[in-house]
């Protein structure tokens, strides 16, 4: 790999999206947002009416979809089968079922695949749950970031119209334990992240952080 890879994982809420696009732009590199590939398998799976509970049945179709992912940190985009799908990926309906798509080995295998297909030579910031573990172990800048539960909730209230703090506490523990008790490739620090806790620090001091740790280990 000739590139720059910065690995950027952490649970949902913890603010990787905002730090990644913002680290992609100031250092001109591309920007992949492995959360919505699970996402959109999860959208076709729904549409498809594939039972969800059946795992047997969602690896069975899990190699189908034809899933692209635009990696420009101003205007990410992804497609499935050639449908734009970056507004319904954030419906109740994916985020409330996506877990159990992402918990399918065979489905982990394939999206890890496409991953490792859209990195390439590089010159990247990936974010999601197994980059520095699974994806790309080798990548030489790894975050990983987190922040209290409370903080987390409010963020996404403030992004999800009509939810209250409560509620999104509650729907992000939930996907919380369902990520980091999966058998397969559960969410955990990999060995060599640096850990940064963004409770308290606003948007622009968690991206000069990342600048730094890349101008030290990049
Ligand atoms: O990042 P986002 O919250 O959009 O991710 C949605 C879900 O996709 C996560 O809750 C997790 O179940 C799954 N995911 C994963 N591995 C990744 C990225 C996301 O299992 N690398």
């Amino acid at each position: 790999m000739t590139g720059l890879v910065v690995a950027m994982d952490g649970p949902s809420g913890s603010g990787k999206s905002s730090v990644s696009r913002g680290v992609a732009r100031a250092l001109g590199l591309r920007y992949l947002d492995t959360g919505a590939m699970y996402r959109a398998m999860t959208w076709w799976m729904l549409r498809e009416g594939v039972d969800l509970g059946d795992p047997a049945a969602v690896a069975a179709r899990c190699p189908a979809p034809v899933i692209v992912s635009g990696t420009d940190p101003d205007g990410p985009t992804i497609h499935v089968d050639g449908v734009d799908v970056a507004e319904p990926i954030r419906g109740a309906d994916v985020t409330g079922a996506v877990s159990v798509v992402a918990a399918v080995p065979e489905v982990r295998a394939r999206l890890v695949d496409l991953q490792r297909e859209v990195i390439g030579e590089g010159g990247i910031v990936v974010e999601g749950r197994d980059i520095g573990t699974v994806v790309c172990p080798e990548a030489p800048v790894k975050v990983y970031l987190t922040a209290s539960p409370e903080a987390r909730a409010r963020r996404r209230s403030a992004e999800v119209a009509g939810s209250t703090v409560e509620a999104q506490q509650e729907a992000m523990a939930k996907r919380d334990t369902l990520d980091s008790t999966r058998k397969t490739d559960p969410l955990s620090m990999a060995a060599g992240a640096v850990e940064l806790d963004t409770t308290e620090l606003t948007l622009d001091e968690v991206v000069t952080a990342v600048l730094r740790l890349v101008a030290e280990r990049g």
